[in-house]
Parts: structure tokens; sequence; C-alpha cells
């Protein structure tokens, strides 16, 4: 049973998942009780995966994809809500149609989604030379939408209050772990596989270029007029009143909007709204000591003159 179905299910309106860990990292128990399934996933080789950090951009990008395999056609896009689209290969909620459930059941060829850091990735997806698109997202940003999201979605642990995810989040002790490990492993990976890297805020700073990146790596390409489309149709406001893709076809129960929407603010630069002037000197000791040794770097705003109108 889809998600979207699942209207007639008894859950406790304070209940949420609990969370053990697979291999270090926190995930739903449902997961975890998983996991060997999980693990022996075989992906097939046109398999396209979309693989980010919770709260990255996923859904952004998932429609994205969804309007370049379908040549701008909105109709096609509009045929099912975003998370029966894209199977979801590590989800399990009780009685649900698992993510795995969903992508066996799916004709080739097939677009997943994962969150999984890329130790925890199955095997098979790099042995089958699947292509992958990894987003990243700057981690002050990420924090704020993930403790929103926390809040609105009872299939995470209760966030605690702002200055107690703050830790949490800091400390990777969250489900799919720290977001370091995370942005790290896959950016360390991006040249042994075929694995297009992209950043939130340069879809946000220019929307186009991105776009078009994304249909190359896809093997697509677009006239201006598809392109102009894809934009609009993929742009904060419009997904924001989009069913399919807003993720209000969810039942209150499980993810409630009014606590918090799912389409949020879509912005770069909100953490300036939550983080406290000792959580910033904090979080950006912490954050120099942990990324001195990479060559992977983040905006955490954009100039004005950056943003390309949509
Ligand atoms: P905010 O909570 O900061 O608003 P994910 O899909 O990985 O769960 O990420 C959700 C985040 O991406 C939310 O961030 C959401 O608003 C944002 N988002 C979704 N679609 C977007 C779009 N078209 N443009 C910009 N941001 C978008």
């Amino acid at each position: 049973m889809a998600l979207s179905k699942m209207e007639g299910l008894e859950h406790d309106e304070g209940e949420r998942l609990a969370v053990d860990y697979v291999e270090g990292i926190l995930q739903p128990t449902p997961t975890c009780d998983t996991w060997v399934q999980i693990w022996n996933f075989q992906a097939r080789p046109d398999d396209l995966l979309i693989a980010t950090y919770p709260k990255a951009g996923t859904t952004w990008v998932q429609e994205i994809v969804d309007f370049i395999q379908s040549e701008g056609d909105a109709d096609r896009c509009h045929r099912a809500p975003i998370h029966d689209r894209f199977p979801f290969i590590e989800w399990k909620i009780p009685f649900l149609e698992s993510g795995l459930e969903q992508a066996e059941a799916m004709p080739s060829p097939r677009t997943l989604k994962t969150h999984l850091p890329i130790g925890l990735l199955p095997p098979s997806f790099l042995e089958k030379n699947c292509k992958i698109i990894y987003v990243a997202r700057n981690p002050k940003d990420n924090m704020v939408s993930y403790y929103h999201f926390h809040r609105m979605n009872k299939a995470l642990p209760a966030p605690g209050t702002w200055e107690e995810y703050f830790e949490s989040f800091l400390a990777g002790k969250v489900c799919w772990g720290s977001w370091y490990d995370h942005v790290r492993g896959w950016w360390d990976a991006k040249d042994q596989h075929r694995i297009l890297y992209l950043f939130y805020e340069d879809m946000k700073e220019n929307p186009k270029r991105e776009i078009q990146k994304l249909a190359e790596f896809i093997g697509k390409s677009l006239d201006d007029e598809i392109l102009d489309k894809i934009i609009h149709h993929t742009s904060f406001d419009v997904m924001k009143q989009n069913p399919m893709a807003n993720y209000s076809s969810v039942p209150a129960k499980f993810m409630n909007h009014s606590i918090s929407p799912f389409m949020r603010k879509g912005t770069v630069g909100d953490w300036k709204n939550h983080f406290t002037v000792a959580q910033n000197e904090r979080f950006d000791e912490d954050y120099g000591k942990r990324m001195a040794d990479t060559t992977l770097t983040f905006h955490f705003q954009l100039k004005k003159s950056q943003i390309q109108p949509v």
C-alpha cells in the first residue's frame, strides 16, 4: 500500500517510529529490521539513483529529473505523488509497501531515491555502474530544514528544542548519520563512479545551468522552450502548490503541514533566523576543523546579484 492510500490505518497521534543503529548510523527501526534485504537490493544497470542527505533538495531534484525524462510533459509528471513516482529504497513503515517492494514492482528504467551514506549504499549500484545524482546543501540550512521536518514528520524522532537538535546534528546523532560523513563520503567517491555532484545553492543561483547539467548527465537534449517549462514547473512557488510534489497527499497524522509545511521556505540563508551568535561561532569552529582537509566547499548565502529570476 502506498503512503497516499493509508488513510484508514490506525496511528496514535503522538506515536513516532523508534530508531536504532545500522553500522553506526541511526535509522528508523523498520529500516534496521529489513537491513539485510536493503543491503542485498539488486540494482539494474539502467537505474538512475538520486542520493542526498535528508533535506538537501531531494524532492526538487526528483521533480526536475522527472520533467527532464518527460521532456517537459507536466501531465505525465502529475501522474502520482512524488513518493510513488520514486521508490525510496531504504524506506519502510509498518503495514505499508516498502521502498524495496515499490522498486521491485517498477518497470525499467527506474529512478530511485536514497538518503544512505555511500558506505551503506547497496553494493549493486556501484557494481552495475548506475548513474547517480548527489545533491548537497550547506549544513546550516540543511540543519534548520531537518529540524522543522522532524517537527512535522511522525516517522522521525521528536527533535527536542532547537538547542537540543543543534547538538544532535553536530554529533551526527540524527537519522542517516553525520552530515559531514555523508557529503564527504559521496564527494570522495564521485570521480571513481558515474556520480554527478550538485549543490542546492547552485540550483538556487542558476536553475537553468543546473537543469542543463542534469539533462546532459541523463542523456537528454532539451530545447529552450522545454527548459523554460521545466524551470517554471520546478520553481519553489509552483511546487509548493502542486499536490503531486508537496507531500500534501500524505495524511496529516504522519506529516502535519500545519506544524511546518514540507515546502517550507526554499531559500539559502534561513539559518540566520535560527542560529544564535554563540551557536554560529561554535558551528564555524567545528566546521573549520572537520572540513580542513577536503576540497569540498559550501556557500552559506547567495549574493542578490547571483540569483537568476525564474
Ligand atoms: P526548507 O525546509 O529550507 O524550505 P528534501 O526534498 O531533501 O526533503 O528537501 C526539502 C527542502 O528543499 C525544503 O527546504 C524545501 O522547501 C526545499 N525545496 C523543495 N523544492 C524546492 C524548490 N523547487 N526550490 C527550492 N527549494 C525547494
